[in-house]
């Protein structure tokens, strides 16, 4: 099997990559497992209360600290150990200007080893955090430099790229705002949020333990049972009467996908994971993934109490209260909420769109899992497939965990999620060249042992649209890093390359991507003539 790096030097010892799971299995066993004896650290005694995130606006070519270390979170009913970075749950919300430059100095006081992901920037390769293939990984007291670029404006995020079903889980993570060097490039809206989606399991008054050495609830993800909107199990925010607020969204759970909606005011959807989206669109929710962003406009249009709900077919989950008062907002921004404009870099795109849909995809994935359970039932999970009742998966999508036990069971060990070239049953191989335009198919099998959804990743080489969904061409385009496949599902993207170096493409279900769920893929400089 290829290890996915030929024909590149690897930067860092082969004995250092403890990303790569489910490739080297034993290799790679040796080296990770932290001595089993020894478990992750659970009591939050005499460690600083975590803050609020602090908000940051750095200028071109300023520096930010970010210094991981436990803190103690108080949750309803509990206070519970977590790791953050400066200190808050979610870390510092930077915004940023398009165009500007960053220095990022991370100093690592957490439990283990780590590096910093700087999800959906199209950055320079050598700042992308990927242990092994951009970097060797932070030990714990050690230190590393980012530089980071901002070319589009949207929400990004950051978080850990190693062992991330446990350090993401347990707070390390948050948010980019990059603001558009156009001013006039997002319609009017009085006021931003930014929201972190995240859930947390915790029993007994603590967090569900964690195993060093092997990564757990490998089948389906660990799913919470607190919601942390913007790291409050209960955040309230106030708003005035007409005020049109803009939600800026991402989902930085381990497994759950997100279904958003605020009844009674009127929700508007402006945005994807990077920018703008083609046409504005009045919408009744919003999913989104682990690791998407969906930026939404929400007009309050009467004094009261409203509730920003996470919706799915067996529940509904209130994420946070909004109450506008009586007061009118001003401006009046109205008649601008009610007109829908879109992008006209994405018109253009619509245009040329035709061949694309037309033409075989380029490369093709499927998305598969092998379990070896000991047992060949897995709990009756496949009753549900095919259903159209309430249900835990219905629309293709797994929204809770109905096998708890099953699930918290699986480890890397018993199940291993693959990406594969169907045409070889191997790992994928992918050599591109910048400038480059490729279309990807993306196939999750029914077939699979574990059919479920898949938020599929692709680091910053380049940005996606989405070309079409089982053959439907996508009604609405926005630039890409992350696509949600749902069960069953097949999706073609357009790719375009645009950064050299060595990327990563994965699930951004941690416990997915921990248990084999990625590979690595080449860029080249500039496309060469062919050989
Ligand atoms: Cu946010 Cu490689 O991931
Ligand atoms: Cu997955």
């Amino acid at each position: 099997m290829s290890s996915g790096g030929e024909g590149t030097p690897a930067l860092y010892p082969r004995d250092q990559v403890v990303h790569r799971r489910g490739m080297e299995h034993s290799h790679h066993d040796a080296h990770h497992h932290a001595p089993a004896a020894e478990p992750f650290p659970t009591d939050p005694a005499g460690l600083p209360e975590a803050t609020a995130p602090t908000a940051l606006e750095p200028g071109d070519g300023d520096t930010v600290a970010l210094t991981i270390a436990p803190v103690a979170k108080r949750l309803d009913g509990a206070t519970v150990r977590m790791l953050a970075y400066n200190g808050s749950v979610p870390g510092p919300a930077l915004t940023v200007r398009q165009g500007s430059e960053l220095t990022v100095d991370v100093t690592n006081e957490g439990d283990l080893e780590t590096t910093v992901h700087w999800h959906g920037l199209r950055l320079d390769n050598s700042s992308d955090g990927v242990p092994g293939d951009t970097q060797a990984p932070i030990a714990v007291g050690g230190r590393h430099t980012y530089r980071l670029r901002f070319p589009d404006p949207g929400l990004y995020w950051y978080h850990p790229h190693l062992r991330e079903d446990y350090t993401q889980e347990l707070g390390l993570y948050g948010t980019i705002l990059v603001r558009p060097a156009d001013a006039g490039y997002w319609p009017p809206a009085h006021r931003d949020v930014v929201l972190t989606l995240d859930d947390l399991l915790v029993e007994d008054g603590r967090i569900a333990p964690f195993s060093p050495a092997e990564t757990t609830h490998a089948a389906m993800g660990r799913f919470g049972n607190v919601y942390l909107t913007g790291g409050d199990p209960a955040p309230r925010l106030t708003a005035d009467a007409g005020e049109v607020v803009r939600f800026w969204l991402v989902d930085t759970a381990n497994t759950r996908t997100f279904d958003v909606r605020v009844p009674g005011a009127r929700m508007k959807l402006v945005g994807g994971d990077s920018g703008r989206v083609e046409h504005d669109e009045f919408v009744d929710g919003v999913v989104v993934a682990p690791s998407e962003r969906a930026v939404v406009d929400v007009l309050f249009p009467a004094p009261g109490e409203y509730a920003l709900e996470h919706r799915t077919p067996v529940g509904t989950h209130r994420l946070a209260t909004v109450t506008v008062g009586a007061t009118p907002a001003t401006p009046d921004l109205t008649a601008a909420f009610e007109t829908l404009g879109g992008a006209p870099d994405l018109a253009a795109e619509r245009a040329g769109l035709g061949p694309w849909l037309a033409a075989e995809p380029d490369e093709v994935l499927s998305f598969v899992a092998e379990l070896s359970m000991g047992h060949g039932d897995h709990g009756g999970h496949h009753e549900h497939h095919g259903h159209d009742g309430p249900s835990a998966t219905a629309g293709g999508i797994e929204w809770e965990d109905e096998m708890a036990e099953m699930n918290r069971a699986s480890t890397s060990a018993t199940v291993a999620w693959r990406i594969v070239d169907p045409a070889t049953g191997e790992e994928p191989v992918w050599r591109f060249a910048v400038g480059q335009r490729v279309k990807i198919r993306l196939v999750n099998e029914l077939e699979s042992d574990h059919p479920m959804q898949h938020p599929f990743h692709l680091h910053g080489a380049g940005r996606f649209l989405v070309l079409a969904r089982d053959g439907a061409t996508e009604a609405n385009l926005v630039w890409k890093d992350t696509v949600l496949v749902r069960t069953g599902e097949t999706v073609d993207l357009l790719f375009d390359v645009t950064n050299p170096g060595r990327w990563m493409a994965h699930c951004h279900i941690a416990e997915h991507h921990e248990s084999g769920m990625m590979f690595g893929f080449t860029v080249d400089e500039a496309a060469t003539a062919a050989p």
